[in-house]
């Protein structure tokens, strides 16, 4: 199962050379970059860099604070936070080609001395208990059936009263999830839950939840303008179909229909340990 989600999301190319290409291509200097300009591609999640910032917002962070991104992708989120908080963050991943993107892309934006990337799985951390001061996960659950495990294992590398943000999507009440979009291109490694099993998920794992926030309105409103962007041919210097491909236009509308329809919801969670 690991395996093949990680073979979702990677070719075998190097990401990075791929997004500086397109970078160059659209005039950017590889050497000025903000990441503001990084965020259309390494932010891989519905809303983008404006969600991490909110969820940054609920963690109480400060530059004495050590987070943990748990599937930290490209390193988005993880810069990110560093630059916003002056905090130290360590993601964790599944996927090898993006630890590695992730730490080129640190070292352009001048944040690899506060942000640090590795290659592992969320159900099983390799950290020590009470480790972090915080941690996230954004768009990641998704991928994952043992999700009691992934939550657990959240709980442990916390410090006692350290605060868990988790932005993911869920299963709405309108009916099975069309696919492709953009975590799976078929059923068999997407692993959505409901709501209501979230809160049994994460009050299981022994978090208290301090708030819920359903954010799939304007999550709707961020695909129909990435949609509206492709179809006037004026997208983003860079966007995820750098490394989803071809296929990224038509997970572009699943998702629309996904969320215009309640087949999915994204929601946060902000929760203590
Ligand atoms: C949609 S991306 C989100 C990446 C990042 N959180 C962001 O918002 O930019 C999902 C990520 O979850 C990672 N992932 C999936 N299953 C995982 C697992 N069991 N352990 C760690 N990472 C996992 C994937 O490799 C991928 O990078």
């Amino acid at each position: 199962m690991a395996e093949e989600v990680a073979r979702h999301y990677s070719d075998g190319r190097n990401l990075a050379a791929a997004i500086a290409d397109s970078l160059r291509k659209a005039g950017k200097d590889i050497g000025k970059l903000t990441t503001a300009d990084l965020g259309t591609v390494d932010e891989f999640h519905i809303r983008g860099r404006k969600a991490t910032l909110e969820l940054g917002q609920s963690l109480s962070l400060n530059a004495g604070s050590h987070v943990l991104d748990i599937g930290s992708g490209l390193g988005g989120p993880a810069r990110t936070l560093a630059e916003t908080y002056g905090c130290q963050v360590t993601g964790i991943d599944l996927t090898q080609e993006f630890c590695d993107a992730a730490a080129t892309l640190s070292t352009w934006v001048g944040l690899a001395d506060r942000v640090a990337f590795q290659q592992g799985d969320a159900t099983n951390l390799p950290f020590a208990d009470g480790q972090f001061d915080a941690a996230v996960t954004i768009h990641v659950a998704m991928n994952i059936a043992a999700k009691d495990r992934m939550y657990a294992e959240a709980r442990r590398v916390l410090r006692p009263g350290g605060l868990f943000g988790v932005y993911d999507v869920l299963q709405g009440d309108g009916g099975d999830v069309r696919y492709p979009v953009p975590w799976a291109r078929e059923p068999s490694i997407s692993h959505v839950a409901t709501p209501d099993a979230m809160v049994t998920l994460l009050r299981g794992a022994g978090f208290k939840i301090l708030s819920t926030q359903d954010s799939s309105e304007e999550g709707l409103r961020w695909f129909e303008g990435m949609a509206a962007m492709m179809a006037q041919g004026t997208p983003p210097p860079v966007t995820f179909r750098t490394f989803l491909g071809d296929d990224f236009p038509e997970m572009t509308r699943n998702m629309q229909s996904n969320l215009r329809e309640h087949r999915i919801r994204t929601v946060t969670y902000i929760c203590q340990a």
